[in-house]
C-alpha cells in the first residue's frame, strides 16, 4: 500500500495527476491512502520514477468529470479516496456509475458537490471588498471564511467582474491575488490581512443597504436561511439588521399610511385647463357610459402618454357599493379592466371569503392610467403623485355622482386621499368614514397584502389578510345588498 500526498487545496488537476499515476501502476483503491503532505505516514510514498504509461490519457464520462470538479473541493478527508474508488470502477466498466445516486459512495460525493456549490454561492454573495491604499495604489481586500477549499473555484467570478481592479481575497485556507491582470494563489492568511474597514466605502454600502431594505418584505427566517449568521461578521451591513427588523412592523404601518407623492410641477394648471370643454360637458351630463367613452381620450395629466389605455371603472350603474383602488396595474392596463391582475385575484378571494358578490359592486380606481417605470422588459408600478390623483378625481367624482352608491370604499391611502381630498392615515382611520357627506369606509389595498405575503403561513400576512376579510364582512353588514 502506498501513501499519496495531496495538499488540502488540491484541485481537479492535482487529483487527476495523482490518480493517473496510481492507475498506471495498477493500484486498486485498497492499495492507496491519500494523505496530506504535512501528515506523517508509515506507508511508503509512490516511487519517484514514472512507470510506463504514467502519462496515459484517461477518458472519463462527463458525469464523473463534473462530480470530481466540485467534490474534490470538499473539506472531508475521504473525498480523494471516494473519487478514486468511483474512478477505478468506472474504468472497469461501470460507465454510468457517477450518475447512480443509489450507490452509497456516489451519493456521498453528490452530497459533497452540493455543499461545495452552496459554499461557492455564499462566497459570491457575501464577500465584501474594502479599499486600501498600498504605496498609493488602490487594492481591494476581502476576508472570507469558506467551509471548503473553494477559493480557486470561486475567484474567477470576481476576476470577471472586477477585471480592472487589483484585489486580494484572504481566507484561512489560502489567498487569491489578482494583480496587474495575473491571478495567483498563496498561503492562508490571518484575519487582519484583509485590512481595516474603509469608512467611505462601508458608509456608501450601508446607505444603499438601508434604503433598499423593504420592511414589508421582511422574512426573518428566510433571511437567516439564505444569509447564515456565520457570514455576518464580515459583512458591514449586518450590523444594521437587528435594528431594521425591530422597526419593520412600525415602518409597514407607516407605508400603509403614506400619502401619494408630491404633485408634479404645474399639476394644478394642467388640472384647471381640463375642467372645461367636451369632457366637462359629458361629466355634467352625468352619464356613466358617456364618461366611460370620453375618458378613453383623457389627457388631463401626462400619464396617458405611456399607458396602453384608460382603465375606467366597471360594474352595475346602480351598484350599492363603489370600491376605489389606486390605479390600474400592468395587467389591468393591458386588459382595460380594473382589478384583474394579482391584486384583483386576492381581492376576489377576500370578497368570496366575506360572502360578498363582486358583480354587484362597482370597482374603479382613483387614477385611471397605469403609471410605471420601465425596468428592462418589465413595467414597475409607480405611485401616482398628488397632482395626478387630483387631475383624475374629475372622473372618480363623476362615477360616484352617476352611481350614487350607499357606500364608497377606499382601498388604501391613495384612494382615501382622492376621496377625502386630503392625506389620510389608513391605519388610524380604518373603518367607516364620512367623505364629505358621502358614507364611506377605509381599508387597506390588496397590493399591500400581496407585498407582505411571501411565505405561506407568514404571521403578519395572515393577520393582515384576516383583518381585510373582516373589513369586507363589516361592509357587507353596512350594505346587505352586496352579500352573495
Ligand atoms: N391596483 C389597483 O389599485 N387597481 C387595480 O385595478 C389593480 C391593482
Amino acid at each position: 500500500m502506498f501513501a499519496i500526498a495531496l495538499p488540502d487545496d488540491a484541485d481537479e488537476v492535482a487529483f487527476r495527476n495523482a490518480a493517473r499515476s496510481c492507475i498506471a501502476r495498477g493500484l486498486a483503491p485498497a492499495d492507496v491512502a491519500f494523505v496530506s503532505p504535512d501528515q506523517p505516514s508509515l506507508l511508503p510514498a509512490l516511487p519517484a520514477e514514472a512507470p510506463d504509461g504514467s502519462n496515459l490519457a484517461i477518458n472519463v464520462p462527463r458525469s464523473f468529470a463534473d462530480l470530481m470538479r466540485d467534490a474534490v473541493c470538499h473539506s472531508a478527508a475521504d473525498r480523494f479516496a471516494l473519487l478514486y474508488d468511483v474512478l477505478w470502477r468506472i474504468l472497469r466498466g461501470e460507465h454510468d456509475l457517477a450518475e447512480r445516486a443509489s450507490d452509497p459512495r456516489v451519493a456521498q460525493l453528490m452530497d459533497y458537490r452540493h455543499a461545495v456549490r452552496r459554499d461557492i454561492h455564499k462566497m459570491h454573495a457575501f464577500l465584501r471588498f474594502r479599499e486600501r491604499s498600498i504605496d498609493g495604489h488602490a487594492v481591494y481586500t476581502a476576508w472570507f471564511e469558506p467551509h471548503h477549499h473553494i477559493l480557486r473555484r470561486a475567484t474567477p467570478f470576481f476576476v470577471d467582474r472586477f477585471t480592472n481592479m487589483d484585489f486580494v481575497i484572504a481566507t484561512p485556507r489560502g489567498t487569491a491575488i489578482w494583480q496587474g491582470g495575473q491571478l495567483s494563489f498563496g498561503a492562508p492568511a490571518a484575519r487582519q490581512a484583509a485590512g481595516e474597514p474603509d469608512d467611505v466605502l462601508d458608509g456608501l454600502w450601508l446607505t444603499y443597504f438601508r434604503t433598499t431594505f423593504n420592511p414589508a418584505r421582511l422574512r426573518t427566517r428566510t433571511m437567516v436561511n439564505h444569509m447564515p449568521l456565520a457570514y455576518w461578521n464580515n459583512m458591514p451591513e449586518t450590523a444594521l439588521i437587528p435594528g431594521m427588523v425591530m422597526n419593520a412592523v412600525s415602518r409597514v404601518s407607516g407605508m400603509m399610511d403614506m400619502d401619494a407623492d408630491q404633485p408634479s410641477l404645474f399639476a394644478d394648471r394642467i388640472a384647471d385647463r381640463k375642467t372645461s370643454g367636451p369632457i366637462a360637458d359629458a361629466h355634467a351630463a352625468g352619464s356613466l357610459e358617456a364618461m366611460h367613452r370620453d375618458a378613453q381620450g383623457c389627457t388631463r395629466c401626462p400619464l396617458y402618454r405611456n399607458a396602453t389605455q384608460t382603465v375606467f371603472g366597471e360594474g352595475p350603474r346602480d351598484a350599492p357599493v363603489v370600491f376605489v383602488g389606486e390605479q390600474p396595474g400592468d395587467q389591468e392596463d393591458l386588459a382595460g379592466r380594473p382589478f384583474v391582475g394579482p391584486a384583483g385575484q386576492l381581492f376576489d378571494r377576500a370578497l368570496a371569503e366575506a360572502s360578498l358578490d363582486r358583480s354587484r359592486a362597482y370597482v374603479t380606481n382613483a387614477v385611471k392610467h397605469f403609471k410605471y417605470e420601465p425596468r428592462g422588459k418589465r413595467r414597475i408600478h409607480k405611485r401616482p403623485d398628488a397632482g395626478e390623483v387630483q387631475a383624475c378625481r374629475w372622473w372618480l367624482e363623476g362615477e360616484i355622482a352617476a352611481i350614487r352608491p350607499a357606500l364608497v370604499v377606499a382601498l388604501g391611502a391613495t384612494a382615501a386621499q382622492a376621496l377625502a381630498r386630503r392625506p389620510v392615515a389608513v391605519t388610524k382611520l380604518r373603518g367607516p368614514y364620512d367623505f364629505s357627506g358621502q358614507r364611506g369606509f377605509i381599508t387597506v389595498h390588496p397590493s399591500f397584502l400581496l407585498r407582505i405575503s411571501h411565505d405561506p403561513g407568514d404571521a403578519l400576512a395572515t393577520r393582515e389578510y384576516g383583518a381585510f376579510v373582516r373589513d369586507l364582512m363589516q361592509i357587507g353588514e353596512l350594505v346587505p345588498a352586496l352579500r352573495a
